[in-house]
Formats: structure tokens, C-alpha cells, sequence
């Protein structure tokens, strides 16, 4: 655990607000999420990273690191550009134009996988390449949520759920001459994406626990019996990928899967405190500066309201982590310009003081930051750009 004045000394030259990664701690969650994939090739997520040298830094560390799963086109392209290959697009494509900027790049010789569910996006793809003599490589996206009568425990992401949709499908890119089948992916996000140990919700906990139990089962045997069912069929396909960093001790065990993609497992966010199976370490964060003290044991802070999507409630708000005892005000929350923090503990907090925070999730963090300052063994020894301080913004 780092403390409060470590990360205060190292960063005092440093203007708030901004947004830190401990180089030491990062390095520790690859290791620890490499030691956890059971040789498996890994995918990194970049929508929980959006850093280029964060990701060129991941990726060195391992061949198993297999390549991106990019959250947009454009981005995709982007990242092509930056050298990066083997870039698997994790959502499907409707827009021409960003259609038209992947087949371009797949034409001078890059390795890009679209994502389909659907006739409509295989058309798509098929009408921009028209009677080019070349093979664009799909992925196909199958659900992978529980679906009982009145519940359904999982995403709404792709509507293929049975065998023989998959099949149609998959006849459906054989008889294409533009298209060439290039793997399966399938997002258990009911187990990768959901804590199972969140504090104070012990009841909420058990149910979780079950049903991710269930789950696993369930999922492990639906995807051997697709994979089973289209290996009869003597097709090669190149990958078949599965989970999150919230799923990759089940995920791996699985024997039909090659790949697994993780992502926030790398930051580690607040969110990913609350898993029973892991803890990585809090590798980056932001710090806010104390300007005002309105009372005593309250501290008021320039900034702080960079709340994460998903369903809204407490657990998308950052959270004061160092010094340690620090909280948010319950009636204010981090506001757009200033978070007021209650504080009691031992630290002598003054005005132009920092307080350290987490966010709930992964990349969102390096959408409100230019910069991430990196720290090692107690200072600063390098700044990367994120992506909106490479003047991008993908999503
Ligand atoms: C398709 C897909 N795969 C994997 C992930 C897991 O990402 P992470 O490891 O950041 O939780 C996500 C997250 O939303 C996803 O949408």
C-alpha cells in the first residue's frame, strides 16, 4: 500500500488537477493477471485503458498479449496507426464511412477483425467492399446471458443465442466472397462485470454468488457445444475469445477458449474492489487540490465530478482513497467544480494539499485527463498522453 505523503512528496511540483499511474503497481496487476490466465492468449480492452504507451507498455511485457479489442473505428484506425495489429473491433459497425476507413486498412496489409450479430452488419460490410478481391475478416458476438422466465442475468448485446442462429450465420459468411470467418467472441458480463463481495451487501452478495455459480456452468457448457458443433463442420477460424477481468479465473478454465480479453484489471478501479475471487492493486488515480476549509474536518477541493456510466448510484461516484479516513461529503458527492472531503485522521491537511482519488471505472479516468503522471519507486519518472491529451476523442 502506498501512502498519503509518498505519492504528496513525489507529485508536489505537479499543478492539480491530475491524474497519476503508479508504474510499480501496473506492473504488479500484469503480472498478477498474466499469472491468472492460465496461458491463455490475452486481448487488452483498450476502452478501460485510452493510452497508447499504457497499452505499448502491457503488451511488451508478454507475447501472450495477443492484441487490442478496440471500442470504436476510428480508433481502431488510430491504433493501426500507432503500429499496434491484430486489433479485434469488440462492438459491431453501422456507419459507412467508418466502415469503408477499417477495409482501407485491412487493404494495406493490417490485421482487423469487424464484429457481427446479424445479417444486417454482414450486408453492411459486403456492400462497401463490393467485388474487391479481398477477404475481410468477421467475428461473430453471441449472447451470453442467463435468461430465466421473468429475469435475465447478462447484457443486451447480441441477439444470437441458439446453435442454429449461429449457424445460419456462419453459412452466410462462407457463401460470401468478400468475408472470411476469423473467430467467436461472447461477454459473460453477468460474471465479469458484476462485484460479488460489495461491502454492506451481504444478502445482494449470495444471490450474485449463486447465480455467477450457475452461470459459470452454464456458460462453459454453451460455448463448448457451439465450438463442438462448428468444428464438425472442419471450419478454421483463428480465435475464440470470452470475458472480462472480472471472469478470468473461470473464463481460462474453459477449454474451448483462446483468448480472454481484460482491460480494467490493469488500472483497477474502485469497482473491481468487490470481487470475491481477486484484488488487484490501485494503480491510477487523480489527485484534487484542498482550497478552501469551510469547517473544521471538511476540506473543499477544486473539481472532482467525474462520475462513470452505467446504471447511476453510488458506486459510479470516485472515491477519496489517500489519505486514508478521507469521504465524500453524502449531500454533495464530487461536484463539477468543487467535492468537499470530511477528513478526521492523523494527516495535518492545509490548503494547496492534494487529496488522492480513485475512479469507480477503468478508462474513463484518461477521458478527463491529458496526461498521466507516472510514478515509480517514490517520484515522477514519466508522463504518457492519453488519448484526449493526443487531441482524441473516440466515445
Ligand atoms: C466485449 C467485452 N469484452 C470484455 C470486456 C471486459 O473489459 P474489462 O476487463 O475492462 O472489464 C468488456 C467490457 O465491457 C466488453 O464489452
Amino acid at each position: 500500500m502506498k501512502t498519503y505523503i509518498q505519492y504528496k512528496k513525489a507529485t508536489d511540483h505537479i499543478s492539480k488537477p491530475f491524474a497519476f499511474l503508479d508504474i510499480d503497481l501496473l506492473d504488479d496487476n500484469i503480472l498478477q493477471i498474466l499469472n491468472h490466465s492460465s496461458n491463455k492468449k490475452i486481448r487488452i480492452a483498450s476502452k478501460s485503458i485510452r493510452c497508447v504507451p499504457v497499452l505499448k507498455r502491457i503488451m511488451e511485457k508478454s507475447d501472450r498479449f495477443q492484441g487490442v479489442m478496440c471500442y470504436s473505428a476510428p480508433e481502431a484506425v488510430f491504433l493501426s496507426e500507432h503500429g499496434f495489429d491484430d486489433l479485434l473491433l469488440g462492438y459491431p459497425i453501422t456507419d459507412k464511412n467508418y466502415i469503408t476507413s477499417i477495409v482501407e486498412k485491412i487493404r494495406e496489409g493490417k490485421q482487423i477483425t469487424f464484429m457481427v450479430d446479424c445479417f444486417k452488419h454482414i450486408k453492411l460490410i459486403e456492400d462497401t467492399v463490393k467485388d474487391e478481391n479481398i477477404k475481410i475478416p468477421v467475428c461473430i458476438d453471441v449472447d451470453m446471458s442467463l435468461v430465466y422466465p421473468k429475469f435475465r442475468f447478462g447484457v443486451y448485446r447480441s441477439p444470437l443465442r441458439s446453435v442454429h442462429e449461429i449457424h445460419q450465420l456462419i453459412y452466410t459468411i462462407q457463401q460470401s466472397k468478400q468475408l472470411k470467418l476469423d473467430g467467436f467472441m461472447g461477454y459473460e458480463a453477468q460474471i465479469a462485470g458484476i462485484g460479488d463481495q460489495v461491502k454492506g451487501k451481504h444478502l445482494k452478495n449470495s444471490v450474485v454468488q449463486l447465480l455467477k455459480k450457475q452461470s459459470i456452468e452454464q456458460i462453459k457448457e454453451k460455448r463448448a457445444e457451439i465450438i463442438d458443433s462448428i468444428n464438425e463442420y472442419d471450419l478454421s477460424f483463428r480465435f475464440v475469445n470470452g470475458g472480462g477481468t472480472g471472469s478470468l479465473a473461470s473464463t481460462c478454465k474453459e477449454e474451448v477458449i483462446t483468448e480472454v480479453t481484460v482491460g480494467s484489471g490493469f488500472f483497477s478501479p474502485l469497482l473491481f474492489d468487490s470481487y470475491k475471487e481477486f484484488q488487484y492493486k490501485p494503480a491510477a488515480g487523480f489527485a484534487l487540490e484542498i482550497v478552501r476549509i469551510p469547517k473544521e474536518n471538511i476540506f473543499t477541493c477544486t473539481g472532482g465530478g467525474y462520475v462513470a456510466s452505467g446504471a447511476t448510484g453510488k458506486d459510479k461516484l470516485p472515491a477519496p482513497y489517500l489519505p486514508e479516513k478521507t469521504k465524500l461529503h453524502s449531500l454533495e458527492g464530487a461536484g463539477e467544480v468543487q467535492t468537499p472531503i470530511l477528513y478526521k485522521g492523523e494527516e495535518n491537511l492545509d490548503m494547496g494539499d492534494p487529496i488522492f482519488f480513485r475512479h469507480s471505472k477503468s478508462g474513463e479516468l484518461c477521458e478527463r485527463f491529458n496526461q498521466l503522471y507516472c510514478i515509480s519507486n517514490g517520484e515522477v519518472v514519466d508522463e504518457f498522453l492519453t488519448y484526449r491529451g493526443e487531441g482524441k476523442c473516440f466515445l
